[in-house]
């Protein structure tokens, strides 16, 4: 396995992995005309493209052979918490592993480079992730990499709001 930062030439799969792993995780969800809406206003060429080219973003992906395997997206903290400043503080905002290589590691290996680059961006300032409330296995593996639950936001896909845990390590 190959991990990669993002590059323009990456964006067609990308777009494709985020949407589908989305969907296997999350589309069951949503109504799906409100799903596709989200898909396109998320992960379309133009926005991903214009969003990894953004500053102070961090995007990998883990490539089996031609195979887009998982990616990962770390930024500045956007998460709606008092206490969360973007100026200074990062967040971990996408972690997926397409669902034929769950449990293998690959979650764990791109974790632990996004909060490698997040100590050595921001240092010792807290680090911040969003996780849906019922996502129990997303929330192990955050636990015990020293996060805990701070907080509490509504995640909008058109008519549905998810309850999500805002999670921060110290
Ligand atoms: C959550 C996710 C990123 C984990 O990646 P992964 O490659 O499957 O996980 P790993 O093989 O690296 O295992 C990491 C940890 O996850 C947990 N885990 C792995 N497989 C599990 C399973 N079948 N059931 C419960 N927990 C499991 C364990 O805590 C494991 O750590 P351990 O091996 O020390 O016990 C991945 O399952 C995924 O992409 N899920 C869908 C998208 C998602 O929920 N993303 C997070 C959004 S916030």
């Amino acid at each position: 396995m190959k991990i990669l930062p993002v590059e323009p030439r990456h964006i067609p799969a990308l777009s494709a992995l985020a949407a589908k792993t989305f969907t296997d995780t999350f589309g069951h969800l949503y109504p799906p005309g409100d799903l596709q809406t989200f898909l396109r206003a998320s992960y379309a060429h133009d926005v991903l493209a214009a969003e990894v080219a953004g500053p102070d973003q961090f995007w990998r992906m883990a490539w089996l052979g031609d195979e887009a395997a998982a990616y990962l997206q770390a930024c500045p903290v956007g998460l709606p918490h008092p206490d969360a400043d973007p100026a200074r503080e990062g967040e971990l905002k996408r972690l997926y592993v397409d669902t034929s290589h769950h449990g293998r590691g690959i979650g764990k290996q791109l974790l632990a480079l996004g909060l490698g680059y997040l100590s050595e961006r921001y240092g010792d300032a807290p680090q911040w992730i969003g996780v849906w409330s019922e996502n129990i296995k997303a929330q192990a593996l955050y636990r015990a990499n020293g996060f805990e639950k701070a907080g509490e936001y509504g995640f909008v896909v058109g008519g549905v709001t998810d309850r999500e845990f805002i999670l921060r390590k110290r």
